[in-house]
């Protein structure tokens, strides 16, 4: 979400967190996370998933299903290892704190082979010299991070016509959602909406939860799991059943939207204060939804809990998972990706799920990255082409811009502005604080604004919802104005305001430079008796050009200043990976998605089942959703294969042609916006049509990413402590994993790096083409290749630095087929040692 979200839970997450300490917890216990040294489920059953390869593809149940996973689908085997786990699990907790208190709240077995305790530092500090534990971490807190969408990603006439068409975009593919969870009864997740049924996904194994506010009957052929996790929150006191539901019903309306945009049916009318805005529907709109609630409106989530929602989502066999959350900081240790919900991630792709996460809304500083992992596709949030665009003109001849989801005044009537603080009753006393944002109309005279435009100041307490447009319009009505001119308040600034249903005439000026333009004319317009200095007439009229149409621009896409940045940290110095993050950018901002019935999170919302909300949590799912079209068209796709054909189809492009630009800061952010760097966009805007048919593959396995964690000095008991498995002789240098860039954070002198590119198309003839950065001499080898149908091809690239830099320098590589494919990846070198 926009920033409205980070303000709300970094002031709650303290509060509570303070109340928890004096009130709940007597003996500092506290939530840890520990590992033990077998190997999980999904580690134990590498053997057996390739024997249960041939079964898995054959589909038993509903014949209508196109595409069966050909990946372990069948979880009877793991489950007498999984009891046996639990029971080692057990066991070791009851000797070590024999007859003390501890709470025990997950088993974690299919990901990871662990599980989540409520004891003291001195508990887990016995724990720790246990062998059969192999280490404990500290629970922490994570955080959140369309109408038209799909038609700007040129879905209907692309990618949805190659997958068949809406009825059966994403068919058989269940994307799984770590978010708020989900409101059942909206339109979007109906299985009967569409004329072509939804299907059985037999390889799904999830169940969905029964509560009383989530009935039996909640779930369908559309949404087919459903499930909370909420045992860390419960046991630091800070959940209340009241308002977060121990339930998977959506109270924060976060989930609701996100799931929407990932695979909402398509054709959803959105209505939104009283007005049309067109149909909605999400990316891969025939997939399956599977929801995992891990976050909670009034204080987030934490990491215990969203590491269980993960193993339930790997174990009941998703084919995507899709995180809108990132963690609060950036974890401690040796570096950034030991973690335990990335190293959860990373026994998940070992199980063949594509992982989508949000890059975090902690841009626009470089290296501000909240998703670390080569394992996982990160992506970053931009503009799209659709503005609600609304206008104030005013009676000086200064037109000023404004958001608003709202109508117009009629024709070219110009009205008188009144100031809510000049149209006060005659008990009130101007000094109340608040009166001037509109909320209360008892204070005020419809003598003065009857007929008027009220004018009322947008502050801080709209932000965090104490106030909210609703009751400004209210209020307005109550005294007879025709409509409602909010200037933004001095103090609120750098936050990201989006367009806000109104059902009467209605602007909010989002400059704070505008609103001093429009506060100067009105002010210079009163006219004042001499004597008592009471306003005797107001001057200044105006006219609202509303904006319920769409306006298109061609300046789109554009990185949004939210939206978080590389170079990728590797640790909690400044010491950068060879990694590049975020992977892509997609639409994040002004998104339409579907919104809960009971969602709390938006007041200008509240009761409606559509809302625009803005962040890098709006772009994963959009990923998340074109990655299901993906795994429909090609089955066997690893999920680095699928994260290989998003990255290397994506665009640089905007609509014109254009470069896309980045915004840099948080004010004025379209005043210094410059062309975004790979640091800014990952590989770009992503494509779908292309990505589904990309080519050439770069491909990179478990054992890839295994070998790369002990290339990390120094890393070799870590990698033992979360993965089981002791490094070997091989290890991998970040820059040598065959990802779809290529990034070097330091080139001393020279370095030499190699890819293997794999066609999954028809036999082609490539030639390679390059630009160098700038200080970096770069050569290519070999420059053209002929590649058959399912074969590879290595690809040799010698760096050598021409002059000592140390600002970051970027390049492009692009492998050019005589069949039109075009395989782009772009090259980061950050500091350059020449000698
Ligand atoms: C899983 O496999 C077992 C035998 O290994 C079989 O009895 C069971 O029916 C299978 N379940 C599914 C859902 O295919
Ligand atoms: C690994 O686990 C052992 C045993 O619990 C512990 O002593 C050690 O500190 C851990 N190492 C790291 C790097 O976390
Ligand atoms: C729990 O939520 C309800 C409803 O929002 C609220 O009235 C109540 O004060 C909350 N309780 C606590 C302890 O915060
Ligand atoms: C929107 O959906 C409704 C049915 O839900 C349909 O009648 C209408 O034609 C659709 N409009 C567009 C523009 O697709
Ligand atoms: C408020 O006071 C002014 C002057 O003191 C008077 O003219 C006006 O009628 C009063 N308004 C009301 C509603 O009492
Ligand atoms: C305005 O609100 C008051 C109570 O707040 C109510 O008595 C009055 O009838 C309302 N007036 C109109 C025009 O809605
Ligand atoms: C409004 O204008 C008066 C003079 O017309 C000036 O003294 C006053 O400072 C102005 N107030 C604001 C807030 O601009
Ligand atoms: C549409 O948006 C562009 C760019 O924001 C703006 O220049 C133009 O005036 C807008 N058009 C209308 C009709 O609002
Ligand atoms: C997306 O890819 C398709 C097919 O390669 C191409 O025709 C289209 O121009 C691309 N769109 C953009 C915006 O780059
Ligand atoms: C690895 O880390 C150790 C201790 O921090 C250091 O002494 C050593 O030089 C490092 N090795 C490399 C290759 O960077
Ligand atoms: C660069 O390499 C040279 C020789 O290989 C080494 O002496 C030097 O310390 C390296 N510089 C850095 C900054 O790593
Ligand atoms: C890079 O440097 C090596 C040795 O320093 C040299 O052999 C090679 O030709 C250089 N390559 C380029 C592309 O400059």
């Amino acid at each position: 979400m926009g920033a409205s979200w980070r303000v709300h839970l970094q002031l709650l997450v303290l509060l509570l967190v303070a109340f928890w300490w004096d009130g709940f917890c007597e003996e500092n216990a506290a939530v840890f996370i520990v590992t033990m040294k077998q190997p999980p489920a999904v580690h134990q059953n590498r053997g057996l998933e390739r024997l249960n390869f041939k079964d898995s593809r054959i589909s038993k149940g509903d014949s209508n299903v196109l595409n069966v996973r050909n990946k372990p689908r069948n979880n009877t085997k793991p489950l007498s290892y999984k009891s046996y786990l639990i029971r080692l699990q057990n066991s070791v907790l009851r000797r070590t704190l024999r007859g003390e208190h501890y709470i025990k709240l997950y088993s974690y077995h299919y990901l990871i082979n662990g599980f989540a305790v409520l004891i003291t530092p001195q508990q887990a500090e016995k724990l720790s010299r246990r062998k059969e534990i192999t280490n404990i971490t500290p629970d922490f807190s994570v955080r959140t991070a369309t109408t038209h969408t799909p038609e700007f990603l040129g879905l209907p006439q692309g990618a949805w016509v190659r997958d068949g068409g809406p009825q059966s975009a994403g068919e058989g593919v269940v994307i799984g959602l770590i978010d708020t969870g989900i409101d059942p009864a909206h339109p979007s997740f109906a299985d009967g909406f569409s004329t072509n049924r939804f299907s059985v996904p037999n390889h799904f194994s999830g169940i969905c939860e029964v509560t009383r506010d989530f009935p039996s009957g909640s779930c369908n052929r559309k949404l087919v799991g459903a499930r909370h996790f909420a045992a860390s929150a419960i046991t630091r006191g800070i959940f209340n059943a009241s308002q977060d539901h121990a339930s998977p019903i959506d109270c924060d309306g976060h989930g609701t939207h996100t799931a929407s945009i990932a695979a909402g049916n398509n054709g959803v009318s959105v209505i939104v204060g009283g007005h049309h805005f067109g149909n909605a529907s999400g990316m891969a709109p025939h997939a399956h939804i599977a929801v995992y609630k891990a976050l909670y409106k009034s204080f987030g989530g934490f990491a215990a809990d969203v590491v269980a929602a993960i193993d339930q989502a790997a174990e009941d066999s998703v084919d995507i998972i899709s995180l809108s959350i990132t963690p609060n900081r950036r974890p401690p240790g040796i570096a950034t990706f030991f973690n335990p919900i990335d190293m959860a991630l990373l026994s998940a792709v070992q199980a063949g799920i594509f992982v989508v996460q949000a890059a975090g809304n902690t841009g626009p500083a470089p290296k501000s990255m909240s998703s670390f992992s080569p394992w996982i596709f990160t992506v970053g949030a931009s503009s799209h082409d659709r503005s609600y665009s609304n206008s104030l003109v005013l009676g000086n001849g200064v037109t000023i811009p404004g958001v608003g989801l709202a109508p117009g005044t009629t024709g070219d009537d110009m009205y008188t502005l009144v100031a809510a603080t000049h149209a006060l009753k005659n008990d009130t006393k101007a000094n109340d604080m608040y009166v001037g944002e509109c909320q209360d109309p008892t204070s005020l005279d419809p003598y003065y604004i009857k007929g008027n435009l009220l004018v009322c100041s947008y502050s801080i307490r709209f932000v965090l919802g104490l106030s909210s447009v609703k009751q400004a319009l209210e209020t307005a009505k109550n005294v007879s104005a025709v409509g409602v001119v909010f200037y933004l308040d001095p103090f609120v600034i750098g936050f990201q305001l989006n367009p806000t249903p109104m059902y009467i005439p209605g602007l909010i000026i989002p400059s704070s430079d505008d609103s001093k333009v429009f506060l100067s004319y009105y002010n210079s317009s009163l006219v004042r008796d001499d004597s008592s200095t009471r306003i005797v007439q107001f001057g200044a009229v105006a006219r609202i050009i509303g904006g319920l149409k769409p306006n298109f621009s061609n300046i789109a896409p554009k990185v949004m200043y939210y939206s978080a940045r590389g170079p990728d940290p590797e640790d909690a110095s400044f010491a950068n990976a060879d990694i590049l993050k975020p992977n892509v950018i997609a639409p994040g901002n002004s998104i339409w998605g579907a919104w809960s019935s009971l969602g709390l999170d938006s007041a200008e919302f509240l009761g409606e089942s559509f809302a625009m909300v803005s962040g890098t949590s709006m772009a994963a799912p959009h990923v998340a959703g074109l990655a299901a079209l993906i795994i429909q068209k090609y089955p066997d796709f690893t999920p680095s294969a699928i994260g290989s054909a998003l990255s290397t189809t994506a665009s640089v492009y905007d609509k014109q042609g254009n470069p896309i630009y980045a915004q840099h800061t948080y004010t004025n952010p379209d005043a210094t916006q410059s062309p975004a760097t790979p640091f800014d966009m990952g590989n770009g805007f992503v494509n779908a049509t292309a990505a589904l048919d990309p080519g050439l593959i770069f491909d990179s396995s478990y054992d890839d990413f295994f070998s790369f964690l002990c290339g990390i000095n120094g890393s070799g008991p870590v990698v033992l402590n979360y993965t089981g498995s002791n490094c070997g002789p091989s290890t991998l240098n970040a820059s040598d994993l065959n990802l779809p860039s290529l990034t070097i954070a330091v080139l001393n002198q020279t370095r030499v790096v190699t890819r293997t590119l794999k066609n999954v198309a028809t036999d082609e003839s490539y030639v390679v083409g390059f630009s160098s950065p700038y200080g970096v001499s770069l050569s290519v080898s070999p420059d053209q290749f002929f590649i058959g149908n399912g074969q590879k091809q290595s690809i040799t690239f010698v760096f050598n630095a021409t002059l000592n830099s140390s600002s970051a320098s970027f390049g492009k590589v692009g492998f050019y087929g005589d069949k039109g494919h075009m395989v782009i990846i772009p090259v980061s070198v950050i500091s350059k040692i020449m000698y």
